[in-house]
């Protein structure tokens, strides 16, 4: 979990360094004032897909991947999904009980951002991989019919859930974008927040979605998020096919 503060002086512009391969990682710095804001574990780019892949392709494979997800939540898709795993991760069985089924049953985060987020109400929170909608509603009870949440998702039946959740809640205030990630259309210095449970993993651009974090988020906004990271690089044979990319 990394709590990023941003500094509300900085030039809003960010820079991941790669290293090379093996090494543990990359370090993602704020160029003006030479903080370490976050640690990123990136893998050199010849290794961020699976091999003969482009990175459309596995843009599509993941996209196709928790479309199917939303659809069968109780399928094997080779990584947990749902309220067990939920409620393993940390989210109280109380606020669970608050939400729709539909948005629990379809969990498929990584760790428990919305519980760590400050979010006052009437803060613009964006959500970026919403899923089902877990967090997005969470975070709708916590900024309030005064704050707003935007929440993403690429997959079409992931963001359709995840508006029927919305409409169930009865939370309007939380809006559902079926967009990238790296791309969702907010305008610059939008957001006090932006939230993430498990999205850096799956993409072959880290960068650019680093990129769009920080283009929307306001000076002084804050970026939680969960991720997973590998502690040592993979054997020589692991990490070259789609289902190592779902894990
Ligand atoms: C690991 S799941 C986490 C879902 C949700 N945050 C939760 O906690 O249940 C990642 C989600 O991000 C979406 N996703 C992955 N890559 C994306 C991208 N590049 N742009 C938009 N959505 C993306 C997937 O469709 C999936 O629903």
């Amino acid at each position: 979990m990394t709590d990023l503060n941003v500094d509300a002086d900085s030039t809003p512009a960010f820079n991941v360094s790669k290293v090379e391969p093996g090494s543990g990682g990359s370090i993602a710095t704020w160029p003006s004032k030479g903080d370490v804001m976050v640690e990123i574990p990136m893998v050199d780019s010849s290794q961020s897909t699976p091999s003969g892949m482009s990175s459309a392709d596995l843009r599509s494979a993941v996209q196709q991947r928790y479309s199917d997800v939303s659809r069968e939540p109780t399928g094997d898709w080779g990584f947990r999904v749902g309220r067990p795993f939920a409620e393993a991760l940390g989210y109280p069985a109380a606020l669970l009980n608050q939400l729709p089924a539909g948005a629990v049953e379809a969990f498929t985060g990584v760790g428990t951002p919305a519980l760590f987020a400050d979010v006052h109400p009437g803060d613009t929170v964006v959500d970026l991989g919403c899923g089902g909608g877990l967090d997005a509603l969470i975070l709708g009870l916590m900024s309030g019919p005064r704050g707003r949440v935007v929440a993403v998702d690429f997959a079409p039946e992931m963001a359709a859930r995840a508006r029927q959740n919305v409409k169930l809640m009865d939370q309007p205030h939380v809006e559902i974008l079926e967009r990238l990630v790296s791309d969702t259309g907010l305008l610059d210095a939008s957001a006090d927040w932006v939230t993430a449970n498990g999205i850096l993993n799956l993409s072959a651009a880290k960068e650019e979605v680093l990129d769009e974090v920080f283009r929307i988020l306001r000076p002084g906004g804050r970026f939680l998020l969960a991720e997973i990271a590998l502690r040592e690089p993979l054997p020589p044979d692991r990490g070259h096919s789609l289902s190592d990319w779902f894990r």
